[in-house]
């Protein structure tokens, strides 16, 4: 019999903290190359996070609303299709889109169990319990606290033999190149059954200056949720980074296909990071990578894909061929 409380209804697994924040290993590492570089996972604090909320709602950033009317289009398509009765979320985020394919599901009359996964603390919680609140025929919100790429093994065992979805939207994925994107689609690869389905939202390659207008927002959002990381440096590790000397920068890099993310120090500087007993030196000018947001074409989505073991079932796009959302299934 289903759990009808809040409380039975509710799981939270935290991977341990040590494991989870590799915030100090990644500030000493990617400040002491000679390009310096931070990973974008840090950009998640509680203010990230509001931060990043606000951009989806931005008029340059037409990523959130395309994927969200795409997902509004093939919503009872693919549950349909995919017949299934849970959906793993991985970098959940405040779950906006989600519901549009809970409530799919939930038409269906098969909605069980919803498991949004994030490396953010302060939105697991939330999203979970404003989830269980909103969809009172579900029978378990199991939230997940850790780092996709280090702690897959943290999700649930599949509720029964039923399907199940692996989403990860928003275009997530382009945050990693490389050997990084392949290992993580292995990893989703692996946890998936034959029965069960990958959805994956991926950004496509576009106009350039499309593309580097929704990174550039005018009210200066993005830049405000891209020095929020230097913030988070400053507060976790003690250091005493000059936010204010800092300017944001984002750019296509066409050759790459991707948006690169910069921090810009306007005059030289020094800072010292107190907990990791590091002082760094930036020149005029010096631009140091926070993130990439990389762009898909069909075929490079098909060849990740085939790389990771998986077969596209469905790609669904938008008249603009701005965003792609894929269905895709474990190779025979
Ligand atoms: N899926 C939502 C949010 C996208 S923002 C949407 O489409 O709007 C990216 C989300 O992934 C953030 O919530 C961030 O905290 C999370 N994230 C980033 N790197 C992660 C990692 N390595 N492991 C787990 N979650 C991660
Ligand atoms: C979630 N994610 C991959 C966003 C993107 O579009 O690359 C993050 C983002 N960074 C700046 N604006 C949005």
């Amino acid at each position: 019999m289903r759990a009808t409380s809040t409380g039975q209804r509710l799981d939270i697994t935290r991977a341990p903290l040590a494991e989870r924040s590799t915030l100090a290993e990644d500030v000493r590492d990617g400040l002491t190359r000679p390009f310096k570089e931070l990973v974008p996972k840090h950009l998640y604090d509680a203010r990230g996070c509001e931060l990043f909320d606000e951009i989806c709602t931005l008029e340059e950033y037409y990523p959130t609303r395309t994927e969200r009317a795409i997902l509004t289009a093939a919503a009872a398509d693919i549950s349909d299709r995919t017949g299934a009765i849970e959906l793993v979320e991985l970098g959940a985020g405040s779950a906006s889109k989600t519901r549009v394919l809970l409530d799919a599901i939930d038409a269906d009359g098969r909605l069980e169990r919803y498991v949004p996964f994030d490396i953010a603390e302060a939105v697991v919680r939330p999203t979970a319990l404003a989830i269980l609140g909103e969809y009172p025929e579900l029978g378990q919100v199991h939230g997940v606290v850790g780092d996709f790429i280090s702690d897959l093994d943290l999700i649930p065992e599949p509720a029964t033999a039923a399907p199940r979805i692996l989403a990860l939207l928003g275009s997530t994925i382009g945050n990693f190149v490389g050997v990084e994107r392949a290992a993580l689609l292995s990893g989703i690869t692996s946890l998936l059954r034959p029965q069960d389905r990958l959805l994956l939202g991926t950004d496509l390659v576009k106009d350039p200056a499309v593309l580097e207008a929704a990174y550039n927002d005018r009210r200066g959002v993005t830049a405000a949720f891209n020095l929020n990381l230097l913030e988070v440096i400053n507060r976790e590790l003690d250091g005493d980074l000059p936010v204010e000397n800092f300017e944001h920068v984002a750019r296509f890099e066409s050759d790459l296909d991707w948006v690169e993310m910069r921090l810009r120090a306007r005059a030289p500087c020094q800072a010292r990071i107190g907990a990791l007993n590091l002082e760094v030196d930036f020149v005029a000018g010096e631009e140091m990578r926070t993130e990439i947001s990389a762009k898909f074409t069909p075929a490079r989505i098909e060849d990740n894909l085939a790389a990771a073991g998986l077969e596209i079932e469905r790609i669904y796009t938008d008249a603009g061929d701005l965003f792609a959302l894929t269905l895709a299934r474990p190779a025979a």
